[in-house]
């Protein structure tokens, strides 16, 4: 794999920014095995908590691929889920974790762990215990989409800038020597700030963005696809991703490392995130479509992309981002809004 694929997120360098995102893909060792072995320079394992209710929603977790009008579609390009946690003891699941972590650092990859918020208390115990198992990196996702829908205090969202400060620093303090990733939800419209307290009060990245909830009513049965609302991610979330990606660099500063997630099919999705901010990118669903070789093909559409245009991939974070102007510093456009309605619109009769 050529060094044009090497990024960095913080102290952490990597041999490329292809992360396995947490999700059931990951929910086992061979799962994870199989994703490094696919080219992923590293492994957010499916995450946990302390709430038992979070580990058997898991027994009602269910899965529906979407195409573009909404119908169910064999492999994507869209994925609609109510999803649970990882049903293990964490002590157990870390120890797993530490053993594939250490060999992933052989070849300079990591494997995480993950939890998804319940409480304060719950959180830093757990981080507590993914240090002392000697993880390196920890993922805390203080955004699950799955929130509003869980039993109470199963899942929590924090979209509070002050109450992220406060629990990131609370994690902080339990992983003194570990990389601290802060995972944010797609669910509210002020990650800027967010991602922001989460600097601050001491977090080593910044991930984003969540999934969006949705209801996608079935035509044929005429009920709610799944039964419920969900989860729901796809190609079209990319954009808003980005969006998101370039905003939060502004807060933060183009040193604080971001990492983006949400919606990336192709190795051109990734340097679309890249050069709207991201170190890295986290893919999940299209490995549920596809399966790992997913990751390779990414990988390799990635590599092609910057060979053929002579670029790092170190080298893209951040530029169109940093590009954007304000509607208020463009010149004038002289009526190019009249290419882009139908000719009656423009019959000279009309006023
Ligand atoms: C079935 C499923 C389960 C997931 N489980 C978790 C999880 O346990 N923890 C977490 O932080 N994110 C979880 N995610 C979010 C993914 O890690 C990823 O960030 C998200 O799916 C967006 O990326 P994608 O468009 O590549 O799927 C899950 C996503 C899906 C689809």
């Amino acid at each position: 794999m050529s060094s044009r694929l090497a990024t960095r997120i913080g102290a952490l360098a990597l041999p490329n920014p292809l992360i396995c995102g947490a999700g059931e893909p990951v929910l086992t060792a061979a799962g994870i095995r199989a994703a490094l072995h696919a080219g992923a320079a590293g492994v957010i394992a499916k995450s946990l908590n302390e709430r038992p209710e979070g580990a058997a929603q898991l027994e009602a977790a269910d899965y529906t691929f979407l195409a573009q009008d909404h119908r169910p579609a064999g492999a994507g390009p869209s994925l609609l889920n109510r999803s649970g946690l990882a049903p293990y003891a964490p002590e157990a699941w870390f120890a797993t974790l530490a053993g594939l972590d250490a060999a992933a650092a052989r070849s300079g990859r990591f494997v995480a762990a993950s939890l998804v918020l319940a409480a304060e208390a719950g959180a830093v115990r757990i981080a507590g215990l993914a240090r002392a198992a000697g993880l390196r990196v920890f993922e805390l996702n203080v955004g699950a989409p799955h929130a509003g829908e869980a039993a109470a205090g199963a899942i929590t969202q924090q979209n509070d800038p002050a109450g992220l400060a406060a629990l990131v620093r609370a994690v902080r303090a339990a992983t003194q020597g570990m990389q601290l990733w802060v995972k944010l939800t797609g669910l509210a419209t002020n990650l800027p700030a967010l991602a922001l307290a989460a600097r601050d009060a001491g977090a080593d990245a910044v991930v984003m963005m969540g999934r969006f909830m949705a209801l996608v009513p079935d035509l044929e049965t005429l009920a709610p696809a799944l039964g419920t609302n969900a989860a729901y991610g796809g190609p079209w979330a990319l954009p808003i991703v980005c969006r998101f990606l370039a905003e939060s660099r502004r807060a933060v500063g183009a040193d604080f490392p971001l990492l983006g997630t949400n919606g990336v099919r192709s190795g051109e999705d990734l340097a679309r995130l890249a050069l709207a901010g991201a170190s890295a990118g986290e893919v999940l669903s299209v490995v549920m479509a596809e399966g790992f070789g997913a990751l390779g093909r990414i990988l390799a559409e990635l590599e092609a992309f910057l060979e053929r245009r002579d670029l790092s991939f170190a080298g893209l974070i951040g530029r169109a981002a940093d590009a954007r102007r304000g509607y208020g510093e463009l010149p004038a456009l002289s009526g190019r809004w009249r290419s882009f309605v139908p000719p009656e619109t423009l019959e000279r009769s009309a006023t």
